[in-house]
């Protein structure tokens, strides 16, 4: 029986799995970064857009109540001139575009009057985004005869600059996520060729001298007839030795389905351990409605799931307690295995993580009898298997769903 740790194996999973958060944490700080720092740039440049706006208004009245001063005309007609960037359209006061600048859209239609309906258009479209400044005309005696609006949105240039961290950062989140697929889909395709070759081999190295093993027990209990009891027990350490093999090259191929009774593969296997556990440790096998029920599987294979998950039972009972395993029709047609035991539980915490291989909490354990059964349930049956309930020092209860 295996003692057990205060804490889990730190295995390379979790380590991995705190440095995802860290990388995670990094990503974030520096996307807040660009936004904060893109939208400071932003609001300055916003500014001085107005400013430049401003200026430009004030040229426009200027220009248009005083018309005596022709040099400073010139210099002002520069000034309306140096605006490229921000789209402005000048109305008169009765709200009719007159004037507009840096409006492609609008130079090319040729139409006046459509134009003029473009120009009331985008009116309306830059007061949703900027408050539109009023030009005073005032007549010689400094009488107020009439007002003009300069109505104005911000540059193409700001415009992008708003939207450029979003852009970019969602050009390099999609380029992360196609990256960590890619690395996902080839480490597991490694893993599936590190499970497939080792079993094999395993298999390849273990079938010579079991052949002639076979060959000599059969030898022995020809030669010495007398000695029969020992050849019996002899026989079955190379039976366990050849079904050890033949769950290895299952492993390590495509394994073979076939129409199995669920209740007499598992009684069977439950007969075989029984033997060797303690006898403080109970076990029972039910199955609903029925034990007639069949599903698809690989008589090795599932023998060996079973035997993992009753053994981590025993394990986690410390040799006393009561291991139940119920068979069961459910709705969807499908075939479960729930396996209970009465021991110390799994931390809520902890629950998809016992299947993760190399997480153990035993002194002598691989962790890796749950990663095996996870792998031979999921890819070998197309089924599923989860813990379906476990409570701190109550139980805990694995559930195995089959396709009948
Ligand atoms: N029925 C259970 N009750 C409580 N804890 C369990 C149970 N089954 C598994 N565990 C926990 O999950 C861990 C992983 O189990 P897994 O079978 O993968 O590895 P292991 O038993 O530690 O080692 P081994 O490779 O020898 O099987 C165990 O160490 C144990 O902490
Ligand atoms: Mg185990």
């Amino acid at each position: 029986m295996s003692a057990y740790r205060e804490e889990p194996t730190i295995s390379l999973y979790s380590n991995r799995s705190s440095f995802k958060w860290v990388v995670l944490g990094v990503a974030l700080i520096i996307s807040a970064g660009s936004i904060v720092y893109t939208n400071e740039l932003v609001k300055q440049i916003r500014d001085r857009e107005r400013k430049q706006i401003d200026l430009y208004a004030s040229t426009l009245e200027y220009l248009a109540n005083e018309n005596d001063a022709p040099n400073l005309i010139f210099v002002m007609e520069e000034i309306i001139q140096a605006n490229n960037t921000i789209p402005v359209i000048l109305t008169d006061e009765f709200g009719k575009p007159e004037h507009y600048r840096n409006i492609p859209a609008a130079d090319k239609i040729d139409n006046d009057r459509v134009r003029k309906r473009f120009l009331l258009n985008e009116i309306k479209d830059m007061m949703t985004e900027r408050e539109p400044i009023m030009v005073t005309l005032t007549d010689d005696n400094n009488q107020i005869y009439g007002y003009k609006n300069i109505y104005y949105r911000n540059s193409f240039l700001l415009t992008q600059l708003k939207y450029y961290p979003y852009v970019q950062l969602s050009i390099i989140a999609i380029f992360g996520l196609i990256i960590f697929a890619v690395f996902n889909y080839s480490r597991t395709a490694e893993q599936n060729r590190v499970w497939v070759g080792l079993a094999k081999e395993t298999a390849h190295q273990l079938g010579t001298p079991l052949s002639s093993l076979i060959a000599w027990v059969e030898y022995f209990k020809e030669t010495f007839p007398d000695q029969k009891d020992v050849f019996i027990e002899l026989q079955k350490d190379v039976d366990r030795l050849e079904m050890i093999t033949e769950r290895f090259s299952n492993i390590g191929s495509v394994p073979q389905l076939r129409q199995e009774r669920v209740f007499d593969l598992v009684s069977e296997v439950v007969k075989y351990l029984e033997k060797r556990i303690s006898t403080k440790v109970s076990m029972t096998v039910q199955a609903f409605p029925n034990e007639e029920i069949t599903c698809s599987i690989n008589r090795p294979l599932f023998a060996w799931v079973v035997e993992n998950i009753v053994k981590n039972a025993v394990d986690a009972m410390v040799g006393k307690g009561a291991i139940t395993i119920k068979i069961m029709k459910v709705s969807d047609g499908r075939v479960a295995v729930d396996i209970s035991d009465t021991g110390k539980g799994i931390a809520k915490n902890r629950l998809t993580q016992v299947f993760k291989p190399g997480y153990t909490t035993k002194k002598r354990g691989w962790g890796l009898g749950l990663a095996l059964t996870k792998r031979i349930v999921e890819n070998y049956h197309g089924g599923r298997i989860f813990v379906k309930d476990s409570e701190l020092n109550k139980g805990t209860t694995f559930r195995i769903l089959l396709k009948s």
